[in-house]
């Protein structure tokens, strides 16, 4: 059912809806990247990097359901498939063959920052085209991306 939302331009609404499915496509990918970072990361500081990496996970899982429950409000379809997240994702593939601490550290933080690159200018795009709503969402998710980056980059020496 579409929701008739106040004030809000058929151009805002679209604009939103393609920036969000565009950060769900990378947190989706980055969140896989962090699971596959969680278990095979291995060495000193293991269990904090584990651990750490479960809640960097719990805070896209969030930012996820939020970008894509925000899509239904603004009347689109969420994009989340596996196809469609390999196809749409601006984040490089998650090496295979890292197991310590450093270089799993260093990978995801890279991911990170392309991450929170994307969230400001999702940021900027949407509040152009005049919708704060979904703005003040990037927004709370670039926060939260630039503490988890801070987080895991404190375990690097
Ligand atoms: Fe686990």
């Amino acid at each position: 059912m579409a929701v008739d939302i106040q004030g809000l331009s058929d151009n805002a609404r679209k604009t939103s809806i393609n920036e969000l499915n565009a950060c769900l496509a990378d947190a989706i990918a980055l969140g896989l990247a962090v699971k596959q970072a969680h278990w095979n990361v291995k060495g000193r500081n293991f269990i904090a990097v584990h651990e750490l990496l479960d809640d960097v996970r719990d805070n896209l899982n969030e930012q996820i359901d939020t970008f894509a429950e925000r899509v239904q409000v603004l009347d689109g379809v969420a994009k989340g498939t596996a196809q469609i997240v390999a196809e749409g994702t601006t984040l490089e593939p998650y090496p295979t063959d890292l197991t310590k601490v450093e270089d799993h550290i260093k990978a995801l933080s890279e991911r990170m920052r392309v991450y929170g690159k994307k969230l400001r200018e999702a940021i900027d795009a949407v509040s152009d085209a005049g919708d704060e709503g979904t703005a003040d969402a990037f927004t709370a998710a670039s926060r939260t991306a630039d503490k988890d980056l801070w987080f895991m980059e404190s375990h690097l020496e």
